[in-house]
């Protein structure tokens, strides 16, 4: 494994978009604003959420073996909307907007296709040797890894599972995956948290145990409130894998200046697991009455959350023109296909790393005569 043999290297990072809003420079971390995130419905590889640990590598190129598969997949940062949820009680880690999340087409081998070339049959829960877990370790460095390479794994049952879309991804938005994405060949394992989407593989193993990196032990998993850093047993919590159903307004920032009349309030809605988007909610009165938003997809195809005529583990975009007279509170909620909605308040949900913030979202708008 390698060491940390001098200070980490940040001077050979790649160009990026100047509109991107930096949370972190070192390690680079930083999100779309969140009016450009929702301007179309596969993310610009450029304007895309990028999180690190450590410093972007550089690698050689790699060959191509098996079929090419196009996967359409939101990848959320299970830190995403976490500055919100500091707000509340102060947690650990960097503070995201809302834009730490974006869908792309990924473009690679099934991993399920990879691993039935070693000889593991698709549908395999356990390996004759006991193998129950796939193993990713990247080659990027990390100080939480004491400048060991980032890694994480899934249950082996998902990775051979050919409709778990479990990608060895070398393409994004139809062009070579690039160094801020996990050039040459990246895991993106559709539904769950970004975190497990190893960038930069190195090496893949099946182990027995899930992975006890950092990042699935001590890191990403979801505590009650009434856990903090004096009372914590990481042990306690298994690594957070899905995430929950989400939904954010981003054509209105708190607190933007409207004037009296028609408003277009549009966002994004996702959930984990491939479960889709059965309803997204808005209310122009702080959550006393909703209204039901369009959803979409593609434009100009009407969108059924069965994951048949839609793409199930990417988001949808939605909108709705409501009136709004006076000043007041802008909300949205989604429901899942599981009938799963979420959560009215952040304190229910406060965790001391800051994760998984699907609270209502809410803006502000005041209403008075500027030019929006
Ligand atoms: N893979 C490596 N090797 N190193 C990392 O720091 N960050 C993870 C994951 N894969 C990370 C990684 C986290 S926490 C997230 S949310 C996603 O990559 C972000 O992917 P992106 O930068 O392509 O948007």
């Amino acid at each position: 494994m390698p060491g940390l043999e001098g200070p980490l290297d940040y001077s050979k990072e790649p160009p990026r978009h100047p509109c991107l809003q930096i949370n972190a420079k070192e390690p680079f971390n930083a999100e779309p604003p969140r009016s450009l995130l929702v301007s179309s419905y596969v993310t610009p590889v450029d304007l895309f959420y990028k999180r690190n640990h450590g410093p972007i590598p550089i690698v050689d190129d790699l060959e191509r073996m098996l079929p090419k598969y196009n996967v359409a997949a939101t990848l959320q940062c299970a830190g995403n909307r976490r500055t919100a949820m500091s707000k509340t009680r102060k947690v650990k880690g960097v503070g995201w907007d809302v834009s730490a999340l974006g869908n792309a087409v990924w473009g690679g081998a099934k991993l399920a296709d990879v691993l039935e070339l070693v000889g593991i049959p698709n549908l395999t829960s356990t390996t004759q040797s006991g193998g129950k877990h796939v193993e990713f370790v990247s080659i990027d460095k990390c100080k939480e890894e004491n400048g060991g390479p980032y890694k994480a794994s899934i249950p082996l049952s998902q990775a051979t599972n050919p409709d778990a879309d479990v990608l060895l991804a070398y393409e994004m938005n139809g062009e070579t995956l690039n160094r801020d994405h996990g050039y040459p060949l990246r895991v993106v394992v559709p539904g769950i948290i970004g975190a497990r989407s190893v960038k930069w593989i190195d090496s893949i193993n099946i182990i027995a145990e899930e992975c006890q990196g950092f990042f699935m032990q001590k890191d990403y998993k979801m505590f009650p409130p009434t856990v903090d850093w004096d009372n914590i047993n990481w042990a306690s919590r298994r690594p957070q894998m899905d995430f929950p159903v989400q939904s954010v307004i981003c054509s209105l920032e708190d607190v933007n200046t409207i004037k009296p009349g028609k408003v277009k309030i549009s966002g994004y809605a996702v959930s984990g697991g491939g479960r889709g988007i059965e309803r997204v909610d808005v209310s122009i009165d702080g959550g006393k009455t909703w209204m039901e938003a369009s959803r979409y997809q593609k434009t100009g195809i009407p969108y059924i959350a069965d994951g048949i005529n839609s793409d199930k583990w990417a988001w949808v975009l939605f909108e709705v023109t409501v009136d709004v007279t006076q000043s007041t509170e802008i909300v949205a909620k989604a429901v899942d296909i599981a009938s799963n909605v979420q959560p009215e308040k952040v304190e229910d949900i406060w965790n001391l790393r800051g994760i998984l913030n699907t609270s209502w979202h809410r803006v502000q708008v005041r209403v008075g005569h500027s030019n929006m």
